[in-house]
């Protein structure tokens, strides 16, 4: 995709911003045309994640994702399998599910009641002429893959890499968290008042959380990222620029990302329950994933675009699939951290868009603390340019 701007590509931009140590300009921000470039280019071209398989065991059991302007619905069909497919109705258009999950028969469209099967296929539709084949208006399928527990829609219309593939590299390290055998203790759906890419580059850096994370520094080791301000990387490095993940640095005597870096649930997850050496990690998936793990509890975060100026993001926390809430966990406690420090990061992220709204805003140069906003750049630019994601 090569997005033009007064004759210069958007992605030469950000690249020439690079070269010169500097944010990118607010252009890119606030341009709706860009926008939606990047709704179809990026967004339409990414692995979303959906939520957990513990949220989807048996026939009937559905989500929705969301994304834009884009909705789809991933279904447990009576054969077991995963289907995901579009939630527009093939007759005129109409939303079938309103977003969130449930349990469904079969999907019947609210406006005409035409009724589609588990797997999207057209079962009928009323009052409609004998020549009406339902087997020729099935929804739009869409790619589904599930990556320890977690799944994942693609809205792309070319078969896209694995998701397995692609998160492979931070393989060693989050395995260890059995993140299919964990289940959806809470969600929280945040609307951020901000573009899409202040989240993201927020969620890059630590150079903000000295002073605006007091609950998450508690036991997050800000000074224990490495030199370059990056996530300390011990496995295998990706090749990808869309994918990062590294060790989590915990303050001396903490052992977990909580207030006061004790457990927050009993039942240790995956092979710290078998004596593993306690650690924390994260794969972040740019510009929509990213997953935290904790020895006792873990957060996926997923981000999604509503507006040029509005994201959505998500945030659940799997807990051990045999946790009891109020007996192996307390939910406010399990919540506190990372609840305080996205309602921080979001509450920057709007001030960052008042601001870059101002004629007046230059872009100025980046600390050392913020070497991963400028991988997120680069890895930006790469999509941008990308024609075959
Ligand atoms: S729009 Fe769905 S049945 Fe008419
Ligand atoms: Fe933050």
């Amino acid at each position: 995709m090569a997005a033009a701007a007064d004759g210069i590509s958007y992605s030469r931009t950000v690249r020439d911003h690079i070269e010169r140590g500097i944010g990118i300009p607010r252009e890119l921000y606030l341009s709706q045309e860009l926008f939606a470039e990047e709704m179809t280019g990026i967004f339409g071209r990414s692995w979303l994640y959906a939520g957990h398989e513990s949220q989807l065991t048996g026939p009937g059991q559905y989500l929705t994702v969301e994304c834009g302007t884009e909705s789809a619905i991933v279904a447990r069909g009576r054969d077991g399998r995963l289907t995901a497919f579009s939630n527009v109705c093939r007759h005129r258009g109409a939303r079938l599910v309103d977003p969130g999950c449930g349990t469904k028969r079969r999907f019947v469209c609210p406006y005409h009641q035409w009724t589609y099967r588990l797997d999207g296929t057209l079962q009928g539709a009323p009052r409609m002429p004998d020549s009406f084949d339902p087997a020729r208006h099935p929804l739009p399928t869409a790619h589904v893959e599930v990556w320890h527990g977690l799944v994942f829609v693609h809205l792309g219309e070319a078969a896209p890499e694995p998701i397995a593939d692609l998160l492979g590299t931070g393989e060693e390290l989050m395995a260890a968290f059995g993140i299919a055998d964990t289940k959806v203790a809470h969600t929280i759906s945040y609307q951020v008042e901000a573009n899409w890419k202040l989240v993201w580059e927020n969620a890059q850096e630590c150079y903000h959380c000295n002073v605006n994370h007091p609950e998450l520094i508690k036991t997050f080791d800000v000074a224990g990222l490495n030199a370059t301000g990056r996530l300390e990387t011990k496995t295998t490095p990706s090749l990808d620029p869309r994918v990062v993940h590294g060790r989590f640095p915990l303050r001396p005597g903490a052992v977990s990302l909580t207030l006061d870096g004790r457990y927050a649930s009993r039942k240790p997850l995956g092979a710290f329950g078998a004596g593993l050496a306690p650690y924390t990690a994260s794969i972040h998936l740019k510009p929509t994933f990213a997953l935290v793990g904790c020895p006792d509890y873990a957060v996926v975060l997923s981000e999604r675009p509503v507006s040029v100026d509005r994201t959505e993001v998500r945030m659940s926390w799997l807990v051990h699939d045999d946790a009891v809430d109020g007996t192996d966990y307390d939910l406010d406690i399990l919540v506190k951290v990372w609840n305080e420090t996205n309602q921080q990061d979001w509450a920057l992220c709007e001030r960052a868009q008042l601001g870059v709204r101002s004629r007046s805003y230059v872009p100025g140069p980046l600390s050392a603390d913020e070497t991963a906003v400028v991988d997120f750049y680069r890895a930006y630019a790469d999509l941008l340019e990308a024609e075959d994601l």
